[in-house]
């Protein structure tokens, strides 16, 4: 979606958009538009959209109205992002090329006003690249959004909002290649290429390379895989000498549960157990573009998980690069097994102040969760309550579960230090503290299980069905309002 500032709409635009809050008055309006708007039960709630036609300057004009409710609620910016996809994902598909927006009502901030062209911008993001035969009244027709009557300050806004929006396409974009396409080394291709004179330090290690560094566990993952495993970090020195923040993305580029094989039904799904790492790939980027006052690294590993001759079998004892020895009850909990190594590694390279992975970890935290929040476990408050406010700022929404010591000893293992899988009960916790038994003394940590979050069947307010950009906002998010002075 291309979104212009321009002083006067183009004459040859037919779609004329704005935004109305709850009670606004339409008296501006051709009397038809505001009949018929009363008429079709418009109020401005919030997403509520009406359209209707209207001769102006001896042309038919189509008019589209986005609710964004009342004007004073606490969520007044997410309202106005509403409003904004509310008219993309109406229009998008409707044969209309062009759209323009006129920003003058609504009484809106420049901050507000940016909130809009963001939520505009992110329902505008579709993939029919592989849809050779849409029948064409299905393809998306909206390109570009003519942004007219702005509010004095929106473009400054908008330069900040449209990294974000970067970002949060290109986390999508990775979450939607399919498998065959996507690997650890074509995802370091992707980034290498989206990264391309911002800036950022790129470092790759090889499989040798982490032979020689001790990740057994990693390793053992994409052992029975055809594609080689890699490490990636995407450094960003924003921030002068302060100790870098890091990420940590669970990259399992295909998880078909390895020799504990997944049953067929609905394994197709799992081209997205990379989600934990695209969110880290596209907050980089977001960061990155946005020049953020910051020092981010996000590191991703990056593995296939299949079964295999050479495969790694339920029983094998792996030594991670800590030391500690893990028994692979179970080769489907292998996102902790490439968690732990990225988690080691990143600690020991970067010396972090914080660190937080992400990680479509447990099909448990989606029995527990469903699809509203991701899960969030943490050894320190504050870094935890941070990262619940970034949620909710972003509506990439977070809920705390607890971790502690009585979880911790249901993986202790007869045979090594720590089994990969815990019993049924608490299986997301468990995984947690599996995760935890990795992290130095001291150090603030958080783990965001999004299992739930990366990928859905219905499209939602900053998404069209399929990926939903998650996470890729909330660190950006976060990073913004504790990270930079
Ligand atoms: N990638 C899955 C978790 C998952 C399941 C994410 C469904 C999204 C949707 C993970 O690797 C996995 O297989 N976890 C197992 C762990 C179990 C073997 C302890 C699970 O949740 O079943
Ligand atoms: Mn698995
Ligand atoms: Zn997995």
């Amino acid at each position: 979606m291309q979104i212009h500032f321009v002083k006067t709409a183009p004459a040859d635009v037919r779609l004329i958009a704005r935004i109305v809050n709850q009670g606004d008055s339409l008296a501006d309006l051709d009397p038809a538009l505001a009949d018929g708007a009363k008429a079709a039960r418009f109020g401005g709630k919030t997403g509520q959209v009406f359209e209707g036609f209207a001769h102006q300057d001896d042309s038919l004009r189509r008019v589209a109205l986005g609710g964004a409710g009342e004007k004073a609620s606490a969520k007044r910016d997410l309202n106005v992002e509403k409003a904004g996809s509310a008219l993309v994902a109406k229009f998008l598909r409707s044969g209309e090329t062009d759209m323009v927006l006129d920003l003058g009502h609504g009484d809106l901030s420049a901050e507000e006003a940016a909130s809009a062209l963001l939520g505009a911008r992110l329902r505008g993001w579709s993939y029919d690249k592989y849809r050779t035969k849409l029948a064409s009244e299905k393809r998306v027709s909206l390109e570009t959004i003519y942004v007219i009557n702005a509010p004095s300050g929106t473009e400054t806004a908008w330069d900040e909002a449209a990294a974000v929006a970067k970002g949060t396409e290109f986390t999508k974009r990775l979450i939607t290649e399919p498998a065959n396409i996507l690997y650890p080394e074509s995802f370091v291709e992707l980034c290498r290429e989206a990264f391309e004179g911002t800036g950022a330090e790129i470092t790759v290690l090889d499989e040798p390379a982490m032979e020689k560094l001790g990740m057994g566990a990693l390793l053992g993952v994409g052992q029975g895989s055809e594609r080689a495993s890699r490490m990636l970090a995407i450094r960003w020195n924003g921030g002068g000498q302060e100790k870098p923040t890091v990420f940590v993305g669970k990259g399992v580029t295909f998880d078909t549960g390895g020799i504990s094989l997944k049953p067929p039904p609905g394994m197709e799904d799992m081209k997205w157990d990379m989600g934990g790492a695209g969110a880290v790939a596209g907050a980089m980027l977001a960061l990155v573009s946005r020049k953020a006052k910051a020092n981010v690294i996000g590191v991703m590993g990056l593995v296939e998980n299949m079964p295999d001759g050479k495969a790694q079998r339920p029983g094998d004892v792996v030594t991670t690069m800590s030391g500690q020895t893990v028994e692979v009850l179970n080769t489907d909990a292998e996102g902790r097994l490439v968690l732990c190594d990225a988690l080691h590694w990143a600690q020991e390279e970067y010396d972090p102040a914080q660190i937080i992975d992400l990680a479509t970890l447990t099909g448990a935290m989606i029995i527990a969760l469903g699809h509203e929040h991701g899960g969030l476990f943490a050894n320190d408050d504050d870094l935890a309550s941070q990262l619940s406010d970034a949620g909710f700022a972003t509506g990439d929404k977070l809920w705390r579960l607890p971790i502690g010591p009585a979880y911790d000893k249901l993986i202790d293992s007869p045979v090594a230090d720590i089994k990969n899988v815990g019993p049924r009960p608490a299986g997301s916790i468990t995984a947690a503290q599996f995760l935890h038994r990795f992290i130095r003394k001291g150090t603030p940590w958080a783990h965001l299980d999004i299992a739930g979050m990366v990928f859905s069947d219905k499209p939602g307010h900053t998404w069209d069905k399929g990926a939903t950009g998650y996470g890729a906002r909330l660190l950006d998010r976060f990073i913004k309002d504790n990270v930079e002075g």
